[in-house]
């Protein structure tokens, strides 16, 4: 398989703070990691220096084999990366049409499967198909879940990074985006998400990195990681 992103001994800061401590990470075209670590790991710190949205130190940090280290966010965005932030953030005085609309842009350059568009997004999240003329600040947590991954996903990324895409979810959505989330991923979608449990994402990851206070702890297929729970309890919630 042929890498579209890599990380390679990355170091992020805020400020002077130090967060990141020589992350190595790699997503393949088609496939699904987790980036596991308990609050304050360093996953979103991740999610944003690949995005260019924190200080880098040391370290490379390429795109089809292209470094993207130091470009502008939008210049990565048009790359192929989109990110859902933990935020959820979209235009909450906007109905859910229009924000999708404001998402669509033409894929990117070595964009391979089909392109999404509003009509289609609303194939994989339904639900949000009668919501379309509502304001979207009066959504659930869980639509707007959906739609800040759809609003994404009219963008045509051909990675999407998705920040606990769960947390805050009632178990019932949880188990629907999950599944929203798989046939995302039977479609071919690259994905980096991340979690800070083992449960919501062991239907839909290949492989995981453990992270702790900024460092990789481990790599590895999720089976191996559940193999030996006692192991890896202090760095991931089961
Ligand atoms: N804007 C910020 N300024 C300074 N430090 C931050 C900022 N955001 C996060 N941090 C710190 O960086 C570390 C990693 O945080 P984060 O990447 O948000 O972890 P996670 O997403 O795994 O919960 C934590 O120690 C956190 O306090
Ligand atoms: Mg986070």
């Amino acid at each position: 398989m042929s890498q579209v992103l890599q990380l390679e001994s990355v170091d992020a800061y805020y400020g002077a703070s130090h967060v990141l401590h020589g992350v190595s990470l790699s997503v393949d075209v088609g496939e699904a990691v987790v980036l596991i670590g308990r609050n304050g790991a360093g996953k979103s710190t991740t999610m944003r220096a690949i995005m260019g949205l924190t200080g880098l130190g040391a370290g490379e940090m390429s795109w089809r084999g292209r470094s993207i280290k130091g470009m502008p966010t939008h210049r990565i965005a048009r790359l192929g990366i989109g990110l859902v932030p933990d935020t959820r953030r979209m235009f909450a005085a906007l109905s859910v049409g229009e924000n999708l609309e404001l998402g669509v842009k033409a894929p990117a350059e070595g964009h391979t499967g089909r392109v999404w568009d509003v009509p289609r997004v609303l194939e994989l999240f339904p639900a949000l198909q009668s919501l379309l003329k509502r304001r979207s600040g009066a959504l659930s947590g869980g639509q707007q879940q959906m739609l800040a991954i759809a609003r994404t996903l009219v963008g045509n990324p051909s990675l999407l990074l998705l920040d606990e895409p769960m947390e805050g979810l009632a178990p019932v959505i949880v188990e629907e985006l999950g599944e929203r989330l798989s046939a995302l991923r039977q479609e071919g979608v690259s994905m980096l998400l991340s979690e800070q449990n083992l449960t919501l994402t062991r239907r839909l990851a290949d492989r995981a990195y453990v992270l702790e206070t900024g460092y990789v702890r481990h790599e590895g297929t999720l089976k191996e990681l559940e193999a030996n729970p006692q192991a890896w309890a202090r760095y991931v919630a089961f």
